[in-house]
């Protein structure tokens, strides 16, 4: 921990980290679809996925002190974003990254608080969040994609 605050100054790479979670897979869809818009906006840019759930938190930070942008997806579940993203997120503030971006995106079914308050809480984390963001009511149709290469554009521009 002292070391990852140690690294924080600005430290970064040609790398963006994309975190999400999802009860369904549709976030997923959205989170893999930025990552192929990145690759083909910026084909040298590395790019790394991972479902916060699954894979260890420390390793995902790791990525995420690398890397120049970040993206953060969750579905809205009861009016918020899941607990794992929550919990990811407050680690995330902790460790008082600098001189990164991120964006936001994520699934909904009615009220889709979940992107804002994403944004919201990567703001209060320190990153230069930007305002465009995916938001899909219920599982991705092609057309949710649609915002995605200007959400690219601004992230990684
Ligand atoms: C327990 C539960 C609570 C939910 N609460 C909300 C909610 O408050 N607002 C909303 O817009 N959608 C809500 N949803 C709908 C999900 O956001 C929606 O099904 C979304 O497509 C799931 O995305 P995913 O495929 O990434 O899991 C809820 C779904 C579940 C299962």
């Amino acid at each position: 921990m002292e070391k990852y605050a140690a690294w924080a100054a600005s430290y970064q790479e040609d790398q963006v980290t994309i975190a999400y979670d999802t009860m369904w897979e549709g976030t997923t869809k959205i989170a893999h679809r930025i990552a192929e818009e990145i690759h083909r906006q910026s084909p040298d840019t590395v790019v790394k996925v991972f479902n916060i759930a699954k894979a260890d938190k420390n390793e995902i930070m790791t990525e995420v002190f690398k890397s120049r942008a970040i993206a953060v997806g969750s579905p809205t579940v009861s009016n918020s974003y899941l607990s794992s993203v929550a919990g990811w997120l407050e680690f995330l503030k902790q460790l008082k990254f600098k001189n990164k971006k991120a964006a936001a995106f994520g699934c909904y079914g009615w009220s889709g608080e979940s992107v804002k308050l994403l944004q919201a809480k990567l703001a209060e984390a320190g990153f230069e969040v930007i305002e465009e963001n995916v938001r899909s009511m219920w599982n991705p149709k092609e057309s949710d994609f649609e915002g995605i290469p200007a959400l690219v554009k601004s992230l990684i521009g």
